[in-house]
């Protein structure tokens, strides 16, 4: 039986355009599904739009635009970004479908039902821009102005009639899931900073507004609107078809293996998320990742400091994988990294145009001058090559933990270094020079070195898909090949002379 694999993004504000940030997140979430289909999982990946909440409403009138209108048009942007970007994605949902009301409505009433939810009135500050509560002892004061420790974002007094939801009864639950389950919450760090907040002690959480409309109303109360972060995590569900626990996707994929997020968002899904869950008597996802921000010179990119970088930009201009390779390679995932223009050039110098594009272009053309374009079959195994080939194949098991971690950098540094090793392992073996006096040599050369291009591809397959795809087709790779378990079989063809291909990696000059 196929194994099943849920990974999801956060579903972003419709409240401007993407930016890198977005993007990262995004693309991220789309090399664990990849590499979790090339395992053979059915994987699902969801990504989408949160398009409720003061914070939106207010965006969609600064622009005299109706909410919803406004609402369709930036949701679009994102939904084209996840061609630009390529992602496999199998579902976009937007919070202001059908189907996403009937789960919010769902949740809600479970939550009534198991009385974790009371009518209260709600005094304290609120940051629209993040959407969230915050403690006195979270707030100060900036150029005076009362603002959020840990975003910035301005904050207001709100005092209004609300719901509660009993988050002060759910935190030893909470501690004990933590506990109990040590990967729950990664990187570990993260998990440190949400044990603390926790065992701080957890008030009662607001869990809707009636200073505004935008929103899914409280069934039975309509002057109740939602809360909109009780209303975005459940997208999780809604995409599954929840309520109908019996639907396919709800069998198949809930509970969720990773909430991808950003470390901004970790208490919304580290806490709040696993206590409504647990007071509606579901299942828990099996784990949050929070990774950390993608700077610009040092900074957190923002509109105001104008260093952002566009990904749509960098894209034209660079390609797809080249920006999809330089995001995993150079920044530390679950750190903050910071990018530049000079790095990314770089490293498509370094690592793509040098190295593994070269790679791939001086054995291909080998191939082509020497064999007529059929990859030579081996003849003699031969320690040297056995022992190059191997170099993969006895990791496999380790790249595949790696994976299962989201030690992506790890992950990533290994396969580097089989490439690096590839073209050191071609120079060494100097297979040109074998042309008169020994041909049968110089072909189990090119057969291993063809071999470990291949291996070298279906690692990197989920982190450049376009590239690896052109690669897989040159080499006449059957498409049910193209799984993890090729690397420890001979799929190569050598019976049909391999494609022609375009340079795979263009250079990049200084001032280009
Ligand atoms: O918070 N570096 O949406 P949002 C890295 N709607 N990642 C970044 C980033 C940066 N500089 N900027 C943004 C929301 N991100 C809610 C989520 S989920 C049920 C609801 C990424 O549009 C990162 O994943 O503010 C972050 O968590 C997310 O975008 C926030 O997107
Ligand atoms: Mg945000």
């Amino acid at each position: 039986m196929k194994k099943n694999f849920y990974i999801t993004t956060p579903i972003y504000y419709p409240s401007g355009k993407p930016h890198m940030g977005h993007a990262y997140s995004s693309i991220l979430a789309d090399i664990f599904a990849r590499f979790k289909r090339l395992e053979g999982y059915n994987v699902h990946y969801l990504t989408g739009t949160d398009e409720h909440g003061l914070k939106i409403e207010r965006e969609a009138k600064k622009n005299n635009k109706d909410t919803k209108a406004f609402c369709d048009e930036i949701s679009v942007k994102f939904k084209d970004l996840t061609r630009i970007l390529n992602l496999s994605n199998d579902d976009f949902i937007r919070t202001t479908e059908e189907r996403h009301y009937k789960s919010v409505e769902e949740i809600w009433n479970r939550l009534i039902d198991s009385k974790d939810i009371y009518l209260g009135k709600y005094s304290g500050w609120y940051s629209i821009s993040d959407e969230a509560y915050y403690e006195d002892d979270e707030i100060i004061e900036e150029n005076n102005k009362k603002v959020a420790k840990s975003s910035g974002s301005s904050v207001d007094w709100v005092e209004e009639d609300s719901y509660f939801f009993k988050l002060s009864k759910w935190g030893d639950k909470l501690l004990e899931l933590y506990k109990t389950n040590p990967k729950f919450i990664l990187p570990a760090s993260r998990r440190n900073e949400v044990i603390k907040f926790v065992e701080k002690g957890l008030k009662d959480l607001s869990v809707s507004r009636t200073s505004f409309s935008w929103g899914i109303p409280v069934p039975k109360n309509k002057k109740h609107i939602i809360y909109v972060w009780l209303d975005a995590l459940t997208n999780y569900l809604s995409a599954l078809n929840f309520p109908d626990t019996n639907d396919k996707l709800y069998k198949n994929f809930w509970p969720a293996d990773i909430h991808l997020i950003g470390k901004d968002i970790l208490r919304f899904h580290a806490i709040y998320w696993p206590a409504f869950l647990m007071a509606s008597k579901l299942p828990l996802p099996k784990r949050v990742y929070g990774h950390g921000w993608i700077l610009s010179d040092e900074k957190k990119m923002s509109k105001s400091l104008g260093n952002i970088l566009d990904p749509i930009d960098i894209i034209n201009k660079y390609g797809i994988d080249q920006l999809r390779y330089y995001l995993t390679k150079e920044v530390s995932l679950g750190n903050d990294g910071n990018i530049s223009l000079e790095n990314l050039k770089k490293c498509i110098n370094n690592d793509l145009a040098n190295n593994f594009g070269n790679l791939c272009q001086r054995v291909f053309s080998f191939i082509g001058k020497n064999f007529k374009g059929k990859i030579p079959k081996k003849i003699k195994d031969n320690s040297i090559d056995k022992s190059f080939n191997d170099e993969i194949t006895k990791d496999l098991k380790s790249l595949i933990e790696l994976m299962d971690n989201q030690d992506l950098n790890s992950y990533i540094k290994k396969v580097v270094d089989f490439s690096f090793n590839a073209n050191k392992y071609f120079n060494d073996n100097e297979p040109w020079s074998l042309k008169k006096s020994d041909s049968e040599r110089m072909g189990d050369i090119v057969s291993s070195i063809t071999k470990q291009i291949l291996n070298i591809t279906l690692l990197l397959s989920p982190i450049i898909p376009k590239t690896c795809e052109v690669i897989l087709d040159t080499l006449n790779i059957k498409k049910e090949d193209r799984i993890i378990d090729s690397i420890k079989k001979d799929v190569l063809n050598y019976d049909v002379p391999i494609k022609k291909n375009e340079i795979l990696f263009k250079k990049v000059d200084d001032d280009s």
